[in-house]
Order: structure tokens, then C-alpha cells, then sequence
């Protein structure tokens, strides 16, 4: 397994690229088994779990090519309708499939997704909104399977915002007859992505972007081209190494819209955030202020950030106070941030990060992909060396990161 060792305080210089957004990458790839039309898909980031989802694909019988950024997808002879648990259990977005089998073929099996790290991971409501259009659903052996005879529109409530059922209904839902309802629908940028790239299919979406998507079904897709918007997350993570390492940071192709919550944060705490031209610059300071966050859905403080955020809490002036409400438990970067010397104390959901005036480089563990990130920039930012095991799980979300950084002056390097 490889790890990474970074030589800590140096400050980080320079332009970085942002990538294709993992998150909308992957249900806009599972999407393309809705119509046996070929699709080109730009902007897509080389990661595990991009590739994972293009296997999961071909399994299935779909023709997947990957390269440079692009996946051309032609799913005309899909014969398999089985995602197996040795794929959905490395990644639990493999679940975006059972929408697009059961919206084109009404048939679909998924192992079961487990629960992970980070909390439990239920997917009760993809389930009670696929039955809510008509489909059968039975759990037998770790598979849950799901048939129907015809999909009909439906008026579906979530009761908790849900970007993996928002994306799954959706996909359900496109080739359903008559309209379907999604009230309470996510909002983040990947759930409108989803929609833009099914509605360049020929799909009839509105609404997306909003808490009501209306969804008009029509009887089939045809192929199209399309470009994957870039990672927010991936941009935002890149705006806290700017600031907790007194840096300067121009940010190439992020996207500036999406960025909001993190940005006001950021003044907050003291850095320096400028537009130019159609790039981002992010000015940090030696010493950030406390921030208290609340995660929440979008347009909230997003949740894929509250590790990176408390890395950049743990070296500010004073006290702030992190709550996570959306994953129970997502606080597995505690102890490896207090083995740098950080200063946290956790009690149920909230977190409490007295900020100490530097941290120490120290042998560290990554449990998940945005605790990953969490690591690499306290040690970006410690004294001293920083090893950082389990990086693999980075490599599921951020494309080259190592190089990335390197580039921006750091002293990372990648030993196997
Ligand atoms: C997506 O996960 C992201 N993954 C996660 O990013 C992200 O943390 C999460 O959304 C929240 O923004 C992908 O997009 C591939 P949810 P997802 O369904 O869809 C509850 C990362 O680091 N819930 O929006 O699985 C659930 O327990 C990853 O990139 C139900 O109760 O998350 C949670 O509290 C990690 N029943 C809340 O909703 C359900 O059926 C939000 O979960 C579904 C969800």
C-alpha cells in the first residue's frame, strides 16, 4: 500500500487545475446505461472509483472506453443485471445503477451496500421511491432486487435530502410513464449535472438546482456528448491548503458558483479571496481565525469539507466549534489530528478545536478519502515529516494529488 511522506512549512505557490467532479462523474456514468446510444463524456477525473464505475458498467455487458478524460460509453447489449458485491462493496456509489436498469429494462439486482466509516449508509428511500414507481422490491442473500412491469410516475417525498436517492429516482424515473415528483430533492451541483446530461439525452427535466424536480417521462434517450462540471470539493480543498500554509493559490477551472460556503468561511477566518478573469486566487494569513461550522446539504457548508476545515481550525487563534450533521461518524480524523498535536475534543456530533500554534509531523492513518485530505494538509502545514498511511483511499477522489501539490512547491512524495 502506498503512503506519503511530506516535509512540512513550506508555503504553497502557484496555479493548480481543478478536475472533473468525482461526484457528478459517477451517477452521469451510470446514467448512460439508460439508452443503448453512444455517449462521450469529457472532463471525467482518472480515479478508483471512476475506473470501479467503468467496470461495474462492463460487467454488465456495456462497452466503456476511458481515456485522456473522456469515457465513451455504448451500452447497447447490456445482458447482466447483477451488480456484484466484490464492486459495490469498494464502492457504494455502485447503487446508481439499480435507477438506470430499472428505468430502461425494469429489472435490477445490487449487493447490498454495507455500511461504511463514515455512518450507516442507509438507502431506505432509494428503495421507497423505486416501489413508489411501481417497482417490487425483496432483500434475499445480500442482494436487493427489483422488478416491475411498467415504471409510473409518481409524487415522491424524501423525508431527508439525499443526493444518492435524488440521483437514483432520477434516473429511475426519466423513461417512467406520465410525471414524476421529487419533493425535497438535493440540490447540489452534481444532482443539476445529472440533470443537464440527462436532458441533453433528450430527457425532460425541470427544475433541478431546486428542492421540487419534475421529471416528464419520455419513452427513450437518445446518445449525446457532454461535459462533466469540476470538483467543488477538490477546489475547495486546494482554496484551505492556500490558507493553512500562509500561501497564495490560483485556482484553475473551479467552479466559482458553487464555492460560496466555504468562501465566506474562509473571510472569515482572514484569508484573502479574489476573482481573475476565470480564475480563483486564495491569499491565506500566518495565523487563521476560528470559524464554527454546521455541515448541511447544499448550498450548506458541505460535509466532504468538515475534515479539511478542522485541519485548518487546529492551527487558528482561538476555539471553533464543527458540527457534523449529516454522517454520525465521521470524526476518524480526530486522533490522527491530535497525534500531530492538535488540540480536539469530540462529544457525539460536534466537535471542538482549540487551535494550538503549531502541529507536529507524526506517522498518520487515513480511515476515508476527505479524513485523507484532512492528513495531507496538517502535514502540509506541521513541523517536520508527516507519514501518511492508506493513501489509497485518496486515490479514490482527488486525481493526482501528490503531483498537484507538488507543483505548488510542497515536499510530498508517493513511496509504495
Ligand atoms: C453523497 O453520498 C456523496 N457521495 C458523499 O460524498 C457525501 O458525503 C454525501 O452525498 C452528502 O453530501 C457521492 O456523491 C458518491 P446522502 P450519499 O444519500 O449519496 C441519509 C465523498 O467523500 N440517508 O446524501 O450516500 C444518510 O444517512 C462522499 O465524496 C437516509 O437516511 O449521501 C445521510 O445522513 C462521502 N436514507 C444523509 O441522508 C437514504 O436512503 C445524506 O446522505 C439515503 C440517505
Amino acid at each position: 500500500m502506498d503512503k506519503f511522506i511530506i516535509e512540512g512549512g513550506v508555503v504553497l505557490k502557484g496555479k493548480v487545475k481543478i478536475s472533473g467532479s468525482k461526484n457528478a462523474a459517477l451517477p452521469i456514468i451510470a446514467a448512460t446505461l439508460l439508452t443503448g446510444k453512444e455517449c462521450l463524456l469529457k472532463n471525467i477525473p482518472q480515479l478508483n472509483d471512476t475506473k470501479v464505475m467503468n467496470k461495474l458498467i462492463v460487467s454488465l455487458g456495456g462497452k466503456v472506453a476511458f481515456e485522456a478524460g473522456v469515457v465513451r460509453a455504448e451500452n447497447r447489449n447490456i445482458s447482466n443485471f447483477k451488480a456484484p458485491y466484490d464492486l459495490v462493496k469498494t464502492m457504494r456509489a455502485s447503487v446508481y445503477v439499480m435507477g438506470a436498469l430499472l428505468g430502461r429494462y425494469h429489472k435490477a439486482e445490487v449487493a447490498m451496500p454495507g455500511g461504511c466509516i463514515i455512518g450507516e449508509r442507509p438507502i431506505n428511500l432509494h428503495l421507497s421511491g423505486f416501489e413508489k414507481l411501481g417497482a417490487k422490491i425483496t432483500v434475499e442473500h445480500g442482494y436487493i432486487k427489483a422488478v416491475a412491469k411498467k415504471l409510473k410516475g409518481a409524487d415522491i417525498y424524501l423525508d431527508t435530502v439525499s443526493v444518492g436517492a435524488t440521483a437514483n429516482l432520477l434516473m429511475a424515473s426519466v423513461l417512467a410513464e406520465g410525471k414524476t415528483l421529487l419533493r425535497n430533492a438535493a440540490q447540489e451541483p452534481h444532482i443539476l449535472d445529472l440533470c443537464s446530461f440527462l436532458n441533453t439525452l433528450g430527457a425532460k427535466i425541470t427544475g433541478a438546482g431546486t428542492n421540487t424536480i419534475s421529471i416528464q417521462g419520455v419513452s427513450s434517450l437518445k446518445g449525446g456528448t457532454y461535459e462533466v462540471i469540476s470538483d467543488y470539493i477538490e477546489a475547495e480543498t486546494f482554496m484551505v491548503a492556500a490558507a493553512i500554509t500562509n500561501g497564495k493559490i490560483t485556482l484553475e477551472n473551479a467552479p466559482a458558483e458553487n464555492l460560496q460556503a466555504v468562501k465566506e468561511k474562509l473571510l472569515e477566518t482572514g484569508a484573502e479571496i479574489k476573482k481573475n478573469g476565470i480564475n480563483i486566487e486564495v491569499r491565506g494569513i500566518k495565523t487563521p481565525k476560528p470559524s464554527n461550522i454546521d455541515t448541511a446539504p447544499y448550498p450548506g457548508f458541505p460535509t466532504d469539507m468538515q475534515a479539511q476545515w478542522m485541519s485548518l481550525m487546529a492551527v487558528s487563534s482561538g476555539a471553533s466549534i464543527l458540527n457534523e450533521t449529516i454522517w454520525e461518524k465521521r470524526f476518524m480524523h480526530v486522533p490522527e489530528l491530535n497525534r500531530m498535536g492538535a488540540n480536539i475534543t469530540t462529544k457525539g456530533n460536534t466537535a471542538i478545536v482549540t487551535g494550538v500554534r503549531e502541529l507536529s509531523g507524526a506517522p498518520v492513518m487515513v480511515s476515508d478519502l476527505r479524513a485523507g485530505a484532512s492528513l495531507v494538509l496538517a502535514g502540509l502545514r506541521a513541523k517536520g515529516t508527516t507519514e501518511i498511511s492508506r493513501v489509497y483511499h485518496l486515490d479514490r477522489g482527488y486525481e493526482s494529488i501528490e503531483k498537484k501539490l507538488e507543483a505548488l512547491g510542497a515536499r510530498i512524495k508517493r513511496v509504495k
